[in-house]
Formats: structure tokens, C-alpha cells, sequence
């Protein structure tokens, strides 16, 4: 195997060595990363094996893991010496947004950040879940097929707002409104270059900075109205839960930060979601068999086998293909090599899926592989690992079996035998290039 070697400044650049890079041009390798991710990290792993370094604009050089083993010692490194990716989806959400926060900054809010989504404060929102589902299927065609990925943007959407701000209202029409284009267009500028120059409201960065004046006047409203509300202090909104929170030195939140983090639990809590409940009904329709056991079960109290289905889904139809980190260590050991400070650490998600030694035959989707079975913590992991793994976790997993059994409790989903939809990347998550699409009749 080659082997790169570059001057850190401080380090010698004996001391240093970090995972071999391809030899195309940086600009090719940028055109790569950027248009054509998954085909370009799979031929690299193909040819480099756990570990590679690719250059990235925005990113700079990136060593990219992409075995269980790597991933492990990525996810359970110091924080001290790996922080989170630079750039990171902060440019969009914000500096109070917890994407911003590192070490102990990043620990505090995590703290106020995990009662509302721990696993037993879930029950309190299973029936928004299911309402919101039941709401949308006045809308869909009988029999005809159409796309999944819209309506379960909608209900995802719908479920996140009402979980972080309780009640329903005119200013929550405003937020439906701008927070799908908003994630949307925010996807697509997270990866280029900020210009440094403001060209105005008609460019995308113009637009962006619109979508946030309106998005600051709505919260504004909505925090005053909650701090208002003679029940404020019984409310179990996520809202009022970090309204009323404070950090161990009894300092509250501060309000720009508090904007900032229900921005980034609706941006990051509605399209990912969305985009695996799409994988979801584009697999099962696939797959008879797995369809008639879900049928099945769906019209009992067990969710065994569907969960065992969601967690299959997300490895074999990865929506976030990575979990980004930066060096801040002078020098980080990772596996065989030393990496210098200010190199990205990128964990392939998708590829640490795919790995044989951990899930045989790993193109095939096969929830059976979860029956009974518990995942491995750094072999499946859909939602990153370690300090910054995704708050929202339980979160989705809840969201996700509920729709799913609402769903088939009400509907039939046919099956087809026409062939996988392709991937398709919306900037930061990848869908069903189709959006999903599935045939659907109501049950009597
Ligand atoms: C299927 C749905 C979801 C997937 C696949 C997903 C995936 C991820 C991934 C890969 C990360 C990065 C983890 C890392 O760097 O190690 C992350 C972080 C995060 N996710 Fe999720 N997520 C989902 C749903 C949600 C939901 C529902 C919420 C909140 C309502 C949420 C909020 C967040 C937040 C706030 C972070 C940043 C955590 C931090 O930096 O400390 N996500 N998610």
C-alpha cells in the first residue's frame, strides 16, 4: 500500500502517516466527492482498503474509515482531539446550534438536550405520530402509484413542529411553509464555499439569510407565547422543556441559542426521517415475504419484526453516508496511522454497512439478520457514534415504527418486481431516486 506523508509544521514529516490518496487531480477528486459520492468512496475502498485520503474542497484533506474497527476508535477518540467536521451544518443552523459546540460547551447542551428525546419520554408523542399519519392519508390515490417521499416529508415535518412547540397555529403555517426549501437550499450550500461578499436576496445565500429573518420574528412569537401561557410550567413541548432548563450553574439558555437548536432538531428531525420511511416502503414492496410477516404483525402489539425491518433499512439504504470530525490532536493515532492536526476524519457509513465480516451477504436486504438480535454498536450506525451520536435517535426509531404500522394497518401495499430504485442525493441525505414510489389500496 502507498503511503502519503505531509508536513505539519511542528510534526516532522517522518512522524506522520496518513492512509494513501488517489492520484487524480484535487479538482477531480472535489467533482467526486461532491456529484458522485457513493461511486467514488466505494471505488476508493475497493482499491485503499479501511482507510484513504481524499482532498476536498470546503473540507481540505479528509481520511475517510470505512471498517467497523476504525470507526470505533473514531467515535470513541477524545474530544479533545477530534472535534466535530469543519465546516459543519452550524454555517446554516447557527453558532448557538449544538453542531457549533465542542467539548465541554458540547457536553452542557447535550445534558439539556437529552430528556426531551430520551426513550421513556416517547410515549408522550406516539399519538402526534399517529395523528399526523392518519391526516395525510385522506390525500392518497387509490391504487395508483405515487411518490412516498413528499407525504413523509409532510408528516415528519408536521410531527417535529408540533413535538417542539406543542399546539398548532398561524406561525407554524409560516414554518411549513419555509423549512422544507429552507433544508433543502441549506443541503446544497453546506457543501460549497460561503462567499465572503453578500450578492443580495435573489442569490441562494440571500435567500437563506430571508428564510432566517423569518424564521427569528415566528420563534420570537412563539417564545413569547409560551412564556405567556398560564400552563407554561406543565407543558411537555420541547420548547418549554429547554425554556424552563438550566445548565448545572443554573444558567438558563440563552434565546439566540434556543432558536438556534429548534432550528436544528427541525432541519435535522424531518428530512432524514422522511427519506428512510421512502427506503422503507421502496424495500418491502420489493420483498413479498418480508411485506406478509410486517402485514402480519402490524395487526398484533409486537413491533419485533419491524424493528428488525427499520434497523435493516437503514443499513442497506443508508441515508446519512457519513460522520465527520476534524483533528485538533497535534498528531491523532488511528489504526496504523498518524494524522495531522487540521485533517478531516470522515467515517463512511455506508461502507461500514457493507461490511462482509460483520453482515454476510450484505448487499441483500434481509431483516431476519436483526431477529433477535441486538446491532453492533459501531458496526450499524446510522446515527454516528459516540459523543455527538444523533440526539433524535429514539426519536426516529419511535417516529418510523409508528407510521409504518399506521400504514399498514390501514393500507395494502402492493408489491412489484420492478428493480431497486437508484440513490439519489438531496445534498445531505440520500432518497429513493423516485421518491419511493408504491401502489397502495385501502384495507376493509
Ligand atoms: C432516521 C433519521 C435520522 C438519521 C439517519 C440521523 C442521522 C444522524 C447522524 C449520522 C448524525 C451525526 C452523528 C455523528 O456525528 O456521530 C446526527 C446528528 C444529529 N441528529 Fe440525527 N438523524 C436522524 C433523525 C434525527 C432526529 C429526529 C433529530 C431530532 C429531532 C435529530 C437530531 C440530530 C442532532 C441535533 C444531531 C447533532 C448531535 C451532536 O452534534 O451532538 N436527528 N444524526
Amino acid at each position: 500500500m502507498s503511503e502519503t506523508t505531509i508536513d505539519a509544521g511542528v510534526q516532522s514529516a517522518s512522524s506522520l502517516r496518513v492512509p494513501p490518496a488517489p492520484r487524480a487531480p484535487k479538482f477531480l477528486q472535489g467533482i467526486g466527492y461532491a456529484f458522485f459520492r457513493r461511486q467514488t468512496i466505494g471505488v476508493l475502498a475497493a482499491r485503499h482498503g479501511s482507510a484513504f485520503t481524499l482532498r476536498v474542497p470546503v473540507f481540505g484533506n479528509m481520511v475517510v474509515v470505512t471498517d467497523p474497527a476504525l470507526a470505533k476508535q473514531v467515535f470513541t477518540a477524545s474530544t479533545d482531539d477530534l472535534g466535530n467536521i469543519q465546516p459543519n451544518l452550524s454555517r446554516i443552523f447557527g453558532p448557538g446550534s449544538v453542531f457549533a459546540l465542542e467539548g465541554g460547551e458540547h457536553r452542557r447542551r447535550r445534558k439539556l438536550l437529552t430528556p426531551p428525546f430520551h426513550g421513556k419520554a416517547m410515549k408522550n408523542y406516539e399519538f402526534i405520530v399517529e395523528e399526523e399519519t392518519l391526516r395525510e392519508f385522506a390525500a392518497w390515490p387509490e391504487g395508483e402509484e405515487f411518490e412516498t417521499l413528499e407525504p413523509m416529508m409532510r408528516i415528519t415535518l408536521n410531527i417535529i413542529l408540533r413535538a417542539i412547540f406543542g399546539a398548532d397555529g398561524t406561525e407554524l403555517e409560516t414554518l411549513r411553509r419555509i423549512i422544507p426549501p429552507w433544508v433543502t437550499l441549506g443541503s446544497r450550500l453546506a457543501v460549497l464555499p460561503t462567499p465572503t461578499k453578500n450578492f443580495g436576496k435573489w442569490t441562494p445565500w440571500g435567500r437563506l439569510a430571508a428564510y432566517r429573518d423569518e424564521y427569528n420574528s415566528v420563534v420570537d412569537t412563539l417564545i413569547e407565547q409560551s412564556r405567556r401561557d398560564p400552563a407554561f410550567d406543565d407543558r411537555t413541548d420541547i420548547l418549554a422543556l429547554l425554556l424552563r432548563s438550566t445548565y448545572e450553574d443554573g444558567t438558563p439558555m440563552s434565546r439566540r441559542d434556543i432558536g438556534d437548536e429548534l432550528l436544528t432538531l427541525l432541519a435535522a428531525g424531518h428530512e432524514t426521517t422522511a427519506s428512510t420511511l421512502a427506503w422503507a416502503f421502496e424495500r418491502i414492496s420489493r420483498h413479498p415475504g418480508v411485506l406478509a410477516d410486517l402485514v402480519a404483525e402490524a395487526d398484533t402489539d409486537g413491533n419485533e419484526f419491524r424493528q428488525a425491518v427499520i434497523l435493516e433499512v437503514q443499513r442497506n439504504r443508508t441515508v446519512i453516508d457519513f460522520a465527520g470530525r476534524h483533528v485538533l490532536a497535534p498528531v491523532l493515532e488511528l489504526g496504523e496511522w498518524r494524522i495531522p492536526k487540521g485533517h478531516s476524519v470522515s467515517v463512511a457509513i455506508g461502507q461500514v454497512h457493507g461490511d462482509a465480516g460483520e453482515f454476510p451477504d450484505p448487499e441483500r436486504f434481509d431483516p431476519q439478520r436483526f431477529m433477535g438480535k441486538r446491532p453492533s454498536t459501531f458496526g450499524w450506525i446510522p446515527f454516528g457514534g459516540g459523543t455527538r451520536r444523533c440526539v433524535g435517535a429514539a426519536f426516529a426509531n419511535m417516529e418510523m415504527d409508528v407510521v409504518l404500522r399506521t400504514v399498514l394497518r390501514h393500507f395494502t401495499v402492493e408489491t412489484t418486481a420492478a428493480p431497486g430504485e437508484k440513490w439519489h442525493s438531496r445534498g445531505i441525505a440520500f432518497t429513493p431516486k423516485k421518491g419511493g414510489r408504491v401502489r397502495l389500496r385501502r384495507r376493509t
